[in-house]
């Protein structure tokens, strides 16, 4: 098999950010409103904190307005909802998240219902999911989403393909194989959901037309999974020590990446693919925010 087609997800992030920071000088320019996204930061965890301030970033690149909310970890559960409801109340803000996992004394699942559906651009509020299954207007979350716009920029035909997701999360896997099986474009695949209790992996898996692998494990899928010329999408993100490398690890996904690249047509890489999608996604969804609350 000649080399693949390798997903670019930072390019791609790249350019649906200049597009979003355009629409920025256009509704600027009619006098409308800048999108305004918050991000609410609780405690002081390095990854957690690391990824809302490139999500800020973001924001200040694209011309968005945004607010970066720190709280203390040991915030009350009651403080936290009254911070939640006070930015529902908030008209300056259009969008916000709530950067998870949250203190092990605070019930995500509250939080998560106590955010005005409309504001919630991370898509995890179940009036959202639900929306999304209903194949109505919604906030798709990060992930979903941004892998869509990799399979839609890409050109990829979906239709009538073996889509198999491996790993049922309820913000990637879930969501990702009900958007495949729906009738829009990408989409209208027939669909397999496998999972950590699903029999005969190996041979589900090298059935893909369209594999998305979301099962958090290191090298999980192997060359031997994938059957020759399929996509393959790889959600995973691990840090593996790497004495050789200045910072003393690298970054590896769920997929080994150079036995199934042999393989495939096409693959997203790690670092580099999925992971810059998910930001430009979050801001197409602040940008969407304004548009659902009209
Ligand atoms: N933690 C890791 N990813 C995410 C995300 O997409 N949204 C929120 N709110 N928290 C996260």
């Amino acid at each position: 098999m000649s080399q693949p087609v390798i997903l670019d997800g930072k390019a791609t992030a790249a350019q649906i950010k200049e597009e979003l920071a355009n629409q920025v000088i256009d509704i600027k320019s009619k006098g409308g409103k800048v999108p305004h996204l918050a991000a609410v930061l609780v405690g002081d965890d390095g990854a957690s904190r690391t990824y809302v301030n490139s999500k800020v970033k973001s924001c200040e690149k694209i011309g968005f307005d945004s607010s970066l909310i720190q709280l203390d970890s040991g915030i009350s559960e009651a403080d936290l909802l009254a911070k939640v409801k006070e930015l529902n109340e908030d008209d300056s803000i259009d969008g916000y998240i709530v950067q998870v996992p949250l203190p092990e004394h605070i019930e995500e699942q509250k939080v998560t219902l106590a955010i005005d559906p409309k504001k919630d651009v991370d898509g995890f509020h179940p009036e959202n999911l639900g929306r999304l299954v209903l194949g109505l207007p919604t906030f798709v979350s990060a992930t979903p989403n941004g892998i869509l716009e990799l399979l839609k920029r890409y050109n990829i035909e979906t239709e009538g393909k073996h889509c198999v997701v491996i790993g049922r999360s309820h913000i990637v896997g879930t969501p990702m194989s009900i958007l495949m099986g729906q009738n829009k474009n990408p989409g209208n695949c027939t669909v397999t959901l496998a999972h950590s209790r699903t029999k005969n992996l190996k041979e589900v898996a090298a059935s893909a037309d369209i594999l998305i692998v979301a099962v958090g494990r290191p090298n999980f899928v192997t060359a031997e999974m994938v059957k020759e010329g399929a996509v393959v999408i790889d959600v995973g993100i691990h840090r593996i020590e790497d004495a050789s490398k200045k910072n003393g690890f690298r970054l590896i996904g769920d997929v080994q990446y150079d036995a199934v690249a042999n393989k495939c047509s096409h693959i997203t890489p790690v670092p580099g693919g999925v992971g810059p999608m998910t930001i430009a996604s979050l801001m197409q969804n602040t940008l969407k925010a304004i548009e659902l609350r009209k």
